[in-house]
């Protein structure tokens, strides 16, 4: 996915805004919109429409971290995009301690098929959580205009979701054990979610989403248009992991240079 719509509070996007920048230098298009008020998640799919022009989408939640075995979620794409089977909305499912304070999914052992989905449950009928990343066909902003708000006040993604459940159209993947989510909605699960970042990226010496560094591999960029992002990097730990890649990069794929 290299097309992103960005959508913050009024005080926060034009600093996300100053950070990212519109993404030609990731090889990627960054575009931004407010969200003026807290009318729920999705409430997304009212704002990006001219954006995403009917085509299909993935949202994802800016307080979750997925860390890990992505195959799920790759697999979920595949099926999205070529239309593999019947489903054209897809969520995810993560087993946890606490699912009362999630989106709960409930499924039929046997089949594995999404029995019922609700919104932050008093007595939860499963301890599978629906983690905050979703992917929709181009019918999505027309299901959301029809939505009314729920009785906090919000476009309920969990709403959403059982629209497309009621026309046996929604699909539920499990993630294994081999993926960490974690969220940094709240300032306790902030600073543990920065843990879990801090203990990895020091154990291995490499680093978690550098954007820069997932352009250059993923061929988004070209190795001089990374040398030339490294350039406009201020100096400190940060650019100089990027020096790091730069050498171990050009390393690898020097010619006659056999790799193990
Ligand atoms: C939102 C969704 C919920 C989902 C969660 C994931 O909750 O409404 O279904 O499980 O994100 O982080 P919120 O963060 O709005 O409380």
């Amino acid at each position: 996915i290299k097309e992103v719509l960005i959508i913050s509070t009024p005080e926060d996007s034009p600093h996300i805004e100053q950070l990212l920048g519109d993404g030609r230098e990731l090889g990627m298009k960054l575009s931004y919109e407010i969200q003026e008020e807290p009318n729920g998640v999705a409430e997304a799919f009212k704002i990006g429409e001219s954006f995403l022009g009917g085509e299909h989408s993935m949202l994802i939640l800016g307080d979750n971290l997925f860390y890990g075995n992505f195959s799920s979620i790759v697999s979920a794409i595949e099926k999205q995009t070529n239309n593999l089977d019947e489903s054209t909305a897809r969520i995810f499912a993560y087993k946890v301690n606490d699912p009362e304070r999630f989106g709960v999914v409930e499924f039929d052992p046997k089949t594995k098929k999404v029995l019922s989905l609700e919104e932050k449950p008093i007595n939860p009928k499963s301890y599978y959580a629906v983690p905050g990343i979703y992917i929709y066909d181009g019918s999505v902003c027309d299901k959301v205009k029809k939505m009314k708000p729920s009785p906090r006040g919000e476009l309920e993604i969990t709403d959403l979701n059982l629209t497309y459940l009621k026309e046996g159209k929604l699909s539920c993947e499990i993630f294994g054990r081999g993926m960490a989510w974690l969220d940094s909605g709240t300032p306790e699960s902030l600073l543990e979610a920065g843990n879990f970042v801090e203990i990895i990226e020091k154990r291995q010496g490499l680093k978690i989403a550098c954007i820069e560094e997932i352009a250059l591999r993923k061929g988004f960029i070209s190795y001089k248009g990374f040398i030339k992002l490294i350039h406009s990097r201020p100096k400190g730990p940060y650019r100089d992991y990027l020096e790091s890649i730069k050498d171990e990069f050009f390393e690898v794929n020097k010619p006659n240079k056999k790799v193990a």
